[in-house]
């Protein structure tokens, strides 16, 4: 059988990982700032993640979620914890777009409307609701464009107001940190304003941490920046290290009925126990303290390069915007000095996106093959 040939694929095939560098069939080791997408936090096989994933699937790899499932409420109390979320309800699923998809269910139960407001360049995903809120008519089918979505520019604080004074939006969603999009963020005036309105009303404000959360701003989650407090936190990437799991943070505002949301594989016992440890690295190896120093240290250097017009982001979800479209850059980078980079829907954007374990000598390898 061929695969459906949907991805255009570098010749690279990486078959084994260890921390900030993934190996290929010959044994070239490949420095990952792209993280395989945001994904890679803890690092490649972090020794403590591969132990208790191990460890798990011999005990009990599956069970359905009609069961008592201790993994499942040690995961909640230690992401309450760390991310200083402890009055949320968890809601576990497998990815980040079915994140979304239950954030917007969600929010519409909860307020009976169905309209969605998300934001110009925006992307939440490739299921049917979170696909819609999607700002790329390319991705979306026939049956995805019947969702009621209104995309404003991002910052229009007047749009918006006139949008929901209309009564009939179920959930503002935005990504405080626009991943795909090109790392563009709107003012901390913005961000607030919008969860005063949404409060007012009765819209479901969901931010999609599912790129920028996690550590990776070097803040918990992206949001923390500013005076908002979400009704729905959607996260997944970084939350599995690669293993496939994510999730929905509610507020208690938000009641839970039975049967509203579920999944045969959220929250399953591996997933847990990957994402346990990953919680676990996260705060005993103090890796968002990291990423706001190499963050530091990265945007220092850039900032020396006379042809980088500007410099994105926060922590380690960083870009660098140059006066030339990056697409053969990155080639040169994967096969001249074998580094990973990101790019994004600007084609003048090259993304960093490394593990959180990144340090300040992976960053000078990256500046030295670019300037060569
Ligand atoms: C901000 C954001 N939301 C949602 C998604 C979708 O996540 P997934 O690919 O796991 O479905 C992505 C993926 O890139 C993302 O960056």
């Amino acid at each position: 059988m061929k695969l459906f040939d949907v991805y255009p694929l570098y010749d690279v095939t990486p078959v084994r990982g260890k921390d900030v560098y993934v190996y290929d069939t010959e044994g070239t080791p490949y420095l990952d700032l792209y993280g395989g997408h945001a994904v890679i936090s803890i690092g490649h096989s972090h020794p403590e993640y591969v132990a208790a994933i191990s460890e798990q699937v011999k005990k009990l790899g599956f069970y359905s979620n009609a069961i008592q499932n201790p993994l499942q409420v040690e995961l909640a109390d230690k992401l309450g914890a760390l991310s200083g979320c402890d009055d949320y309800q968890l809601f576990l699923c497998n990815s980040g777009a079915e994140a979304n998809e239950n954030a917007l269910k969600l929010a519409s139960f909860h307020t009976g409307k169905s309209r969605v407001i998300a934001f110009n360049n925006a992307f939440h995903g490739r299921t049917s609701a979170a696909v819609a809120a999607t700002d790329n008519k390319n991705i979306n089918a026939p049956i995805n464009v019947q969702h009621q979505v209104t995309f404003l520019e991002l910052g229009d604080t007047k749009s918006l107001e006139q949008e929901l004074q209309k009564g009939d939006v179920c959930a503002v969603i935005v990504e405080f940190i626009q991943g795909v999009g090109g790392l563009d963020e709107a003012t901390a005036d913005f961000y607030e304003e919008t969860g005063r309105l949404c409060k007012v009303h009765n819209t479901v404000f969901i931010a999609d941490e599912i790129q920028c959360g996690y550590g990776r701003t070097g803040d918990f989650f992206a949001f923390r920046k500013y005076e908002v407090t979400p009704d729905i936190i959607s996260t997944a990437k970084g939350m599995g290290n690669g293993f496939p799991v994510a999730g929905i943070l509610i507020h208690p505002s938000i009641p839970a009925k039975y049967g509203m949301l579920g999944t045969t594989f959220g929250g399953n016992h591996l997933a847990c126990a990957a994402a346990i440890a990953v919680l676990d690295v996260l705060k005993k190896e103090k890796l968002m303290e990291n990423a706001r120093e190499i963050s530091a240290y990265f945007i220092e250097k850039a900032q020396r390069i006379p042809q980088i017009r500007k410099i994105k982001g926060r922590g380690l979800m960083l870009g660098i915007e140059l006066d030339f479209e990056v697409g053969e850059l990155r080639k040169k980078l994967i096969y001249d000095h074998h580094i990973f980079t990101g790019g994004s829907s600007n084609k003048k954007l090259l993304r960093i996106l490394p593990p959180l374990t990144v340090k300040k000598e992976h960053i000078d390898t990256f500046f030295e093959a670019l300037n060569t």
